[in-house]
């Protein structure tokens, strides 16, 4: 049995004997200041590391679209217009993007739509690349270093979106009452995140510690219907919930593989060998679990 395996059988017989029926296949962060450190284990990387592994104009880290895409860039544009179509964006309309890696998708959406905006995430080495690309852009739209639960601003928003970053949020719940009173009545929340297809599937298994690891356990996957259950609760009214087909996943993965590939050397330079060879592991384990039937892909929209 390897270690992984055996660390992964000792996390299921403690999961099942604490019969805890919130656990969702991580520990749980136990304090803000917790979950930022742990959070930036993982990004606080030079951006060129990151860069290099998303590829593509606007460095996408999240699941691309590759239906009629032939390049990173349309796949990353695609899926950009599929969330600007959903969230109705119209020129000059305030767009927060909540956890913005850096910066590619809310500078494309000002550029392509007209929006204006804020981006937040946890990281300096993101904010600093991310007011750069702005600046080289021409747009006007900020980033800042905030956790969520901080976040205050005096103007609403008319549109105010995740993609594949509420995975990091132990409080969901807190969350989406956030994004509600940052909201103008009758506006729009978005999120797009990967959630377990069966609550059978919340048991560790050796390919979910590699994954679990490399993000230093700040993720916890949950059920779509647990989070629109959670959206409800926070008084928004659903009005869409898309699925989107998981093969884009594995696509997108597998050209962040062949960009780390591609780039080895520098990379191993950037990072170092442990760390190059800790990624592609990741990136190959992550490959083979959205092949499966255990992960699937959607986008919640609902309105204030
Ligand atoms: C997987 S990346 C996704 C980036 C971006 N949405 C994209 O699609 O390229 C997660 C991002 O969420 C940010 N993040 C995680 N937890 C956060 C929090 N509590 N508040 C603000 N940003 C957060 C991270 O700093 C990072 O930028």
């Amino acid at each position: 049995m390897s270690d992984l395996q055996a660390r992964a059988k000792d996390q299921r017989a403690r999961a099942e004997s604490a019969a805890d029926v919130s656990w969702r296949g991580y520990p749980q962060a136990a304090t803000a200041e917790e979950d930022i450190e742990r959070t930036n284990a993982h990004y606080d990387l030079p951006p060129e590391f990151f860069l290099t592994l998303t590829g593509g104009r606007w460095n996408c880290y999240s699941c691309n679209l590759w239906d009629d895409a032939t390049t990173e860039t349309e796949s990353q544009e695609r899926k950009l217009d599929l969330l600007a179509d959903l969230m109705e964006l119209r020129p000059g309309q305030r767009v927060l993007d909540v956890g913005c890696g850096w910066g590619g998708p809310l500078v494309y959406l000002a550029k392509r739509y007209g929006v204006r905006g804020v981006g937040l995430m946890l990281s300096a080495p993101q904010l600093t690349y991310a007011q750069k690309r702005a600046h080289i852009e021409g747009v006007g739209v900020e980033f800042r270093v905030c956790h969520w639960q901080d976040y205050v601003d005096a103007e609403a928003f008319d549109a105010v979106y995740t993609d594949e970053v509420i995975v990091h949020f132990q409080d969901k719940l807190s969350y989406f009452n956030k994004v509600r009173s940052l909201l103008r009545p009758r506006a729009v929340m978005l999120n797009k995140e990967a959630h377990f297809a069966s609550s059978q599937y919340f048991r560790p298994t050796a390919a979910g510690l590699v994954v679990s690891d490399i993000f230093e356990e700040s993720g916890s996957y949950g059920l779509l219907h647990d989070e629109l259950a959670l959206v409800d609760q926070a008084r928004f009214a659903l009005e869409r919930a898309i699925s989107i087909p998981i093969h884009n996943y594995k696509k997108t993965l597998e050209a962040w593989q062949d960009n780390l590939k591609r780039s080895r050397g520098g990379l191993e330079e950037l990072v170092g060998p442990e760390l190059y060879r800790r990624y592609s592991r990741y990136l190959r384990v992550g490959s083979r679990i959205v092949a499966g039937p255990w992960m699937t892909l959607d986008v919640v929209l609902a309105r204030r």
